[in-house]
């Protein structure tokens, strides 16, 4: 089965089955098929975050649970779950649109709701972590639906349980706990200054959304037009000392806050862009002239060719500053002995 339009770089790899799933219900008696028990499985939902640098060897299986469900509403807060391939943007606009706050943050993130708490989501200073009450996910382990509150869900920066045991969970829903009112969320850069320009003063939370929306569309490349999986590096997490050293040296690099104590996150774009790398191109692959972070396919780079000019921004950010970049989205069908397999 051709997998182009299945990954949002639209490379042209094949599986060798694809498994399209609508009912929860059948994951046991798929997931007992030899071919699935024993042999490699990706579970894709609009793939959106991965890599695939080769004909996938095994059985693709794509989640198309639909629908959306108030479980419980008061004048304060809600519980609302989504099947695991809803559309999450889909999803935020439902969310707005019944008058609940939380995700407007995380408006216009490609992907499924299935996907989202894989690499816990997050954007202009939200992640989806906090407002998920539970996942509810099939461990290919056991063969059973499980459900995972969050605290056993081990949320990161692009980090959760699903991802660390990735090949064992298939995330099915997710329920989120949603706020009625809640203090906006303004003080990642740009949000301010995109409100005033709309002349809104107290903004609502559909108007934080469209705000985002706007500083997405201007900042990030669009993948119905040109291929890309978002940020295609992480932006890395260094020691305080480390952070200051390297900020010394260079004024202009921007420091985040990493949530935890003696360490600071550092703009990967940044140091991409410091290394000439903005909107360079090695045939059709190319990194973004629009945000450095995003590896573009213009046309038809393959998913290897696309691998080694990220490698080769890796290595090169590596010996100028010492920062080693990590991957964000899943990177598929690699040389097992390679970096980033
Ligand atoms: N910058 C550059 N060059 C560029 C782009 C940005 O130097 O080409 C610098 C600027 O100084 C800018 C700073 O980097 O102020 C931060 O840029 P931006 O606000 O775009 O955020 P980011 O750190 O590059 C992260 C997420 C994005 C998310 C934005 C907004 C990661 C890996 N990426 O990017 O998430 O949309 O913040 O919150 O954490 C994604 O994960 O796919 C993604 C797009």
């Amino acid at each position: 089965a051709p997998l182009t339009g299945r990954n949002t770089f639209r490379v042209p790899v094949r599986a060798q089955l694809l498994a399209e799933v609508r009912q929860v219900s059948a994951l046991e008696e798929l997931f007992s098929f030899p071919m699935l028990r024993d042999g490699p499985v990706l579970v894709l939902g609009e793939g959106s975050n991965l890599l695939l640098v080769a004909d996938v060897p095994g059985v693709v299986v794509s989640l198309a649970m639909h629908g959306i469900t108030i479980l419980e509403s008061d004048d304060t807060s809600a519980l609302v779950r989504a099947e695991a391939g809803v559309s999450w943007n889909d999803f935020v606009q439902y969310t707005l649109g019944h008058g609940l706050a939380g995700l407007e943050n995380l408006s216009l993130i490609p992907g499924t709701v299935g996907a989202a708490p894989i690499q816990n989501i997050g954007a202009y200073g939200v992640e989806v972590a906090e407002f998920i009450e539970t996942v509810e996910a099939f461990d290919r382990v056991h063969l059973a639906l499980e459900r995972l509150g969050r605290g056993q869900c081990r949320f990161g920066y692009r980090d959760s349980l699903f991802k660390q045991e990735a090949g064992r969970w298939v995330v099915t829903a997710v329920e989120f706990r949603l706020p009625r009112h809640a203090e906006p969320r303004l003080a990642y850069a740009g949000i301010r200054e995109e409100l005033a320009a709309m002349d809104v003063g107290q903004p609502r939370p559909s108007q934080v959304a469209e705000a985002v929306i706007r500083l997405r569309t201007r900042k990030l490349p669009n993948p119905a037009l040109i291929g890309n999986a978002g940020s295609f590096f992480k932006n890395p997490v260094v020691s305080q000392h480390t952070a200051e050293r390297l900020a010394a040296e260079n004024p202009t690099l921007p420091v985040f806050p990493s949530g935890s104590a003696g360490q600071a996150k550092l703009s990967a774009a940044w140091l991409i862009e410091a290394c000439g790398w903005k909107g360079h191109r090695d045939g059709d692959a190319g990194i973004s002239d629009q945000h450095a972070l995003v590896l573009v396919n213009h046309g038809h780079a393959s998913g290897r060719e696309l691998l080694a000019l990220a490698r080769k921004v890796a290595a090169s950010v590596s010996a100028r500053f010492g920062i080693e970049l990590e991957p964000e989205p899943r990177i598929i069908g690699a040389d097992p002995d390679a970096r980033w397999s």
